[in-house]
């Protein structure tokens, strides 16, 4: 099953029209973060067991008897955001399923702060202050699979991180570097996001994603200069905007032919290399807007099924008639459903119609004048 990121593919084609680049995760409310589990059965699991229980809980009422002082637990979630914490708390009750950190003071993580914790499938330590965690901190958390590390002050990931892990969030943390190994056994992985992080191409020491098999990955807002080379091939989405990427080289895409999304605005880009994009047959959503480009990037009429394509903010004088569109019929699978050229010094009257023959419906097309 891919959890989560796959609903994100979801709600991001309902989003196509939408020109803002993909948003850094951000968790809205607990019940969010709970409810998330529900995809891989956890949430019914759990509420099922309580119904079954019921006999028993007659005689010890669930829950009161170990839940952290502050903390509220209720169906083995257990929640101590917001309370000004400096430290893991004591006596979370070991069936917890969801343990919810966010928004404290917690500095460091040591060795034993979750221990016992086998069953939790869910941990949120966004928002706090941690710079230091116990190599060893996780090895007990044998069947978690969600991690929330955002907004933090880690230098480096995580270490022994566990195999049963499908996601891991660390936007906005101190990350400058990425060992070799940094996630090896972690062969459930899906998704990744580490945007935000202050890292650089030669911050990803080669072999840092050696054995993922990520779905999806976002490093936006870092300080890339290129396309990662050495990213996961099974990526689908890959999120690189916010960067200071300056141009795309022929070979900087070919590892990728699985990508469906591919995210490269606000970066610094002036020429895409003739032919780097017949390396992704697959990718349906190309965004490349606020960069330099002079011109339509080649090689768009051979992409069968692209349907989105991004070049609003960019220095496009001229759209040529060939541009987007094969000249046979038949050649292309899926037509464009969203096409972005405004805010480029290109007269819209001189663009001729059949530029566009390959567009499902006009209003696709985001033209607009061009204003100094
Ligand atoms: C790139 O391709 C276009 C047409 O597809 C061609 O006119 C142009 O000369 C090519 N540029 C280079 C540098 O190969
Ligand atoms: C835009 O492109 C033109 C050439 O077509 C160039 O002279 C100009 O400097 C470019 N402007 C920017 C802001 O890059």
């Amino acid at each position: 099953m891919l959890p989560h990121c796959s609903l994100l593919l979801l709600l991001c084609v309902a989003r196509l029209f939408s020109p803002s680049s993909a948003l850094p995760f951000e968790q809205k409310g607990f019940w969010d973060f709970a409810m998330d589990s529900m995809d891989s059965g956890g949430m019914m699991t759990m509420m099922r067991d309580e119904e079954e229980g019921s006999a028993v809980e007659e005689v010890l009422p669930p829950d009161i008897h170990m839940c952290p002082f502050g903390c509220h637990c209720r169906l083995r979630v257990v929640q101590c955001s917001d309370l000004g914490l400096t430290e893991v708390p004591k006596n979370i009750p070991p069936d917890t399923k969801f343990l919810d950190l966010q928004n404290n003071r917690i500095t460091e993580i040591t060795e034993n702060d979750f221990k016992g914790l086998t069953n939790l499938y869910g941990l949120s330590l966004r928002n706090n202050l941690i710079s230091k965690v116990h190599p060893k901190a996780f090895v007990p958390l044998k069947h978690m699979q969600k991690l929330y590390f955002s907004k933090n002050l880690l230098t480096t990931i995580p270490k022994n991180l566990p195999a049963s892990l499908v996601e891991i969030r660390i936007h906005e943390n101190r990350i400058k570097k990425v060992a070799a190994g940094a996630f090896a056994g972690l062969t459930n992985m899906n998704c990744i996001e580490m945007g935000a992080n202050p890292i650089q191409n030669s911050g990803f020491e080669p072999g840092a994603f050696q054995g993922l098999k990520l779905n999806y990955l976002r490093i936006s807002e870092a300080k890339l200069s290129g396309v990662p080379k050495d990213l996961p091939e099974s990526l689908n989405e890959l999120h690189l905007d916010h960067n200071q990427i300056q141009a795309v080289e022929l070979e900087d895409l070919s590892r990728y032919k699985n990508l469906y999304r591919l995210g490269l605005g606000y970066n610094h880009i002036r020429n895409i290399e003739n032919g780097s994009l017949a390396y992704l047959p697959r990718l349906r959503e190309l965004h490349l807007d606020n960069n330099r480009l002079i011109r339509i990037p080649r090689g768009l009429p051979e992409m069968k099924y692209l349907q989105v394509v991004y070049l609003h903010s960019n220095n496009i004088s001229q759209v040529g008639v060939d541009d987007f569109c094969p000249r046979g019929f038949g050649m292309k699978r899926t037509f464009y459903n969203g096409i972005s050229l405004f805010a480029n010094p290109v007269n819209y009257w001189e663009v001729q119609p059949a530029t566009f023959r390959c567009v499902s419906d006009r209003l696709a097309i985001q033209f607009g004048n061009y204003k100094k």
